[in-house]
């Protein structure tokens, strides 16, 4: 069986008249593919593209759509909300329902703020550490994505090692044309998972350090987990020398437990930002933290701010994963999915790495381990996926189009567990056999 997308391809050529590479983010099309599908509609775990194909997604919108798509319960939330109104440029009683919940669920939450993207919520957090350290420097990793805007869109995807230089020496590189010379200049880039570096930059440098900025666990890569004591040690170290730490949750937020990486790991930033899985699939971002951090004087603007139908949407989010099991039953499907892979690597003899952390899973080929850090990545197969990955698209299994991340939701089953393992089975024999 070989999908037909014939729609999709017309529909991209019409787009490409209209829009700059012919898609609203630069992500929706990946660079290997001549056309991307077209979405038609979506339910539960699966969507049908505009040609009529139907698909088990693991891309989960990036990660927002931890329900699935076009959940009953959350669509009656937003629904009820459409009908009193969707947005008023004012306080909603909702919003202190919310903002509540999330101090209840977020371990590191005494007071919390809106934004509607996590490269916004970033650039709060990012304001909120210089205006309560009084310093300017923020430290930040190889790798790790914080959003697209100038300064926080540094050394994240650098084209390959040799121009990374060597580990021990901060280096740093923009990633866009059109971004400001001046963008890194209060930003130092260190490898990630190296405890050592850390030390010794902030010890050189503490008195202009207001913040370093992590994604707890490297899902902007080929997904990186953080060394045993990694997280605790970064805990300390900023403690010690005054110095502010962020996490930036906009993938691990609600994804890996209720209260993200900070309850997974039990190591308690002074601010987190989160966005995505939030809200189910609505554009709500926040932060939180310390009181006083909080309290120093940023006030941020921004007319979507906790729009009543994006907050609604993220009361029933939360609402529905509260209930006991939820976390158990991701974890259980991704392990399922994982172990299913690792028996196909296993006979037919390939090298590949296939983990999972409850509801996010990694498949990467050419390595048999896990990696430390962004440098790592240049160790992976990334050809080899990029085939296998259209493979499995031409066959109903619609996996993370650039890189070997994918997510779970509460909607995925044991049925599509098994398609998609009957699937990566032909896949498997068709490519390694
Ligand atoms: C860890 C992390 N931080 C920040 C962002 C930026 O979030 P947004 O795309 O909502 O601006 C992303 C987006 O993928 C992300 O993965």
């Amino acid at each position: 069986m070989s999908y037909q997308t014939k729609t999709s391809k017309k529909l991209f050529l019409e787009a490409l008249q209209y829009m700059v590479g012919g898609v609203a983010s630069s992500l929706h099309k990946a660079e290997h593919e001549e056309y991307p599908v077209y979405a038609a509609y979506g339910k539960g775990s699966k969507f049908w593209d505009v040609d009529g194909n139907e698909y088990i997604d693991y891309m989960g919108s990036f990660g927002p759509s931890i329900l699935g798509f076009s959940p009953p319960e959350l669509n009656q939330a937003v629904f009820r909300q459409i009908e009193f109104g969707t947005h008023f440029a004012l306080p909603t009683e909702s919003l202190n329902q919310l903002s509540k919940r999330l101090i209840e669920i977020i371990p590191c939450a005494e007071m919390v703020g809106y934004q509607s993207t996590g490269t916004e919520a970033n650039m709060v957090n990012f304001r909120l550490a210089r205006s309560y350290t009084g310093k300017t420097k923020i430290i930040k990793f190889e790798g790790n994505f914080h959003g697209w805007a100038d300064e926080l869109a540094i050394s994240v995807k650098p084209m390959s090692l040799k121009s990374m230089g060597p580990r021990n020496r901060p280096w740093k590189c923009l990633e866009s044309v059109g971004q400001s010379d001046h963008a890194a200049d209060d930003i130092i880039v260190l490898p990630w998972n190296d405890i050592d570096i850390l030390e010794k930059t902030i010890l050189r440098h503490k008195d202009e350090i207001a913040a370093v900025i992590t994604e707890p666990v490297m899902y902007n890569a080929e997904p990186i987990k953080p060394l045993p004591g990694y997280l605790e040690a970064m805990r300390e170290l900023t403690r010690d020398n005054d110095i502010l730490l962020i996490f930036d949750e906009v993938i691990t937020g609600f994804r890996i437990a209720l209260g993200g990486a900070q309850e997974y790991y039990g190591v308690t930033p002074d601010l987190v930002s989160f966005a995505k899985a939030f809200a189910g699939g609505y554009p709500i971002a926040g932060v939180a933290g310390r009181k006083d951090i909080l309290q120093s004087g940023v006030h941020p603007a921004g007319t979507f701010n906790a729009n009543p139908l994006c907050v609604a949407a993220a009361l029933a989010t939360l609402e529905i994963i509260s209930r006991p099991g939820t976390y158990d039953e991701l974890q259980r499907i991704a392990s399922r999915i994982t172990e299913g892979v690792n028996e196909l690597a296993a006979q037919y003899n390939v090298k590949l790495w296939c983990d999972n952390q409850v509801s996010i899973w990694q498949l990467s080929f050419g390595i048999d381990g896990p990696m430390r850090d962004f440098r790592d990545n240049f160790k992976v197969d990334k050809q080899t996926y990029l085939d296998f990955y259209k493979r499995c698209l031409d066959r109903g299994i619609r996996l993370h189009s650039g890189r070997g991340r994918f997510y779970i939701s509460t909607a995925h089953t044991d049925e599509d567990v098994d398609q998609t393992l009957a699937v990566f089975s032909d896949v498997f024999k068709e490519m390694f056999a």
